[in-house]
């Protein structure tokens, strides 16, 4: 009988542990992530930097509130196992840098991996995930990525389990982001696993390009979106990797179209770039509020391509209250002529002639859906509307 009450009692705590973090990410997660800039160039001079530009320029008050420390900011475990951050590029310690990202009104991430070894050879948490899990809570951390290299023969979701119930017992409530690039199709399994899971290769600075070990350009993701969409919603998110904005390769049009499309996939928004010397340009692109609400839409429903031709595509999400947006991207290099008439039915959603048309990027009204769409669309731009009811 005792045994029974008692197993009863643990099972009440581990649900009342699970409930805390259930609803930490009922949107897609926004935040920075210093690894498409820095990669290990990282030290807390640099983050604490970036946490005053992320609020000084508006990107925290836009929504972006997790400050992410990726890979090599740890160096070894101490005699007792614990793991020890660089103290010659963090010597305040963790603590202390978790205090100061708080303190700007910001979460503070940090990055870890399933396997023996970090991608970039730092300790990983493979056997230590209580004991990891323990000390990222006493350094107040809120948001963890977790990592795939050098997992041995470890099942995934058996692995990233681990994690989540070391996270559970930890008691801080903590967005877990699952990095295995979508190899072993976490979006089958990884639903009350992790809030977020990497749905592919890391994502590489240029529009249309594939690397030699998988890195995948802004197109070559948004192709391999056609598939997953209907895995995603509140709470579990796919995750189509850290933005390439601002980093110097990508030009205005092509960063716009990037970014409305990780929205329209109701993707996490993490930012990647180095905040402290963007230009206006950059912040603007980045802190649309009427784009970022088309990411951040309540139903989180992942948009369809619904017409294709060629290189100019027409994709549908459907909104909270009846509404729509509608992207029209040209990824091709000659102009392309947009004449869309969109009354419609798609799937279960009709759309009749009774909506405004709104241009979320010129933030101007343009018609109604009586009428066609129209708009030249230059080499790699994209025309994102809403359609709200009238
Ligand atoms: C990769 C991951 C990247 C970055 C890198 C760090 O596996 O996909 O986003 O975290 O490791 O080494």
């Amino acid at each position: 009988m005792r045994k029974y009450l008692f197993f009863g009692l643990m099972m009440l705590v581990s649900s009342i542990q699970a409930q805390k973090f259930e609803d930490l990410a009922k949107t897609p997660p926004m935040g920075w992530n210093s690894w498409n800039k820095f990669a290990c160039d990282i030290n807390e001079k640099t983050i604490r930097e970036t946490a005053d530009a992320i609020v000084s320029s508006g990107m925290r008050d836009a929504g972006y509130m997790y400050l992410v420390i990726d890979d090599c900011w740890q160096v070894k475990r101490d005699s007792n196992g614990t793991i020890i951050a660089d103290p010659e590029r963090f010597p305040s310690g963790m603590k202390n840098l978790g205090d100061y990202i708080h303190s700007k009104g910001l979460k503070f991430g940090i990055y870890s991996d399933a396997g023996t070894a970090t991608c970039q050879g730092r300790p990983g948490s493979r056997g230590y995930e209580f004991q990891d899990a323990r000390t990222y809570a006493s350094w107040g951390v809120d948001y963890l990525k977790y990592d795939w290299c050098n997992h041995g023969k470890q099942n995934s979701e058996a692995a990233y389990s681990t994690m989540r119930d070391a996270l559970y017992k930890a008691g801080r409530p903590v967005v877990l982001s699952i990095c295995e690039w979508g190899t072993t199709k976490p979006w089958e399994w990884a639903k009350n696993v992790g809030h977020l899971w990497r749905s592919t290769e890391d994502i590489i600075n240029c529009f249309d390009c594939k690397n030699y070990w998988g890195g995948l350009g802004v197109v070559q993701i948004i192709d391999l979106f056609t598939e997953i969409g209907t895995y995603t919603g509140p709470g579990h998110w796919n995750d189509a990797d850290m933005l390439e904005v601002g980093n110097g390769v990508l030009t205005p049009d092509e960063e716009r179209l990037h970014v409305s499309m990780w929205a329209m996939f109701s993707s996490p928004l993490m930012a990647g770039n180095d905040l402290r010397t963007m230009s206006k340009e950059t912040v603007s692109i980045l802190t649309n509020k009427e784009v970022l609400a088309i990411d951040q839409d309540k139903l989180g429903i992942s948009a369809i391509r619904w017409m294709q031709f060629g290189d100019y595509e027409i994709w549908f999400k459907p909104l909270e209250d009846n509404a729509f947006a509608f992207c029209f991207i040209n990824r091709g290099n000659q102009p392309v002529t947009v004449d869309q008439d969109l009354k419609t039915s798609i799937k279960k959603y009709v759309i009749d002639g009774s909506y405004g048309i709104r241009d979320l990027w010129k933030h101007e009204d343009i018609g109604n859906t009586k009428d066609n769409v129209r708009a030249v669309l230059g080499s790699h731009a994209v025309l994102m509307v809403k359609l709200i009811k009238k």
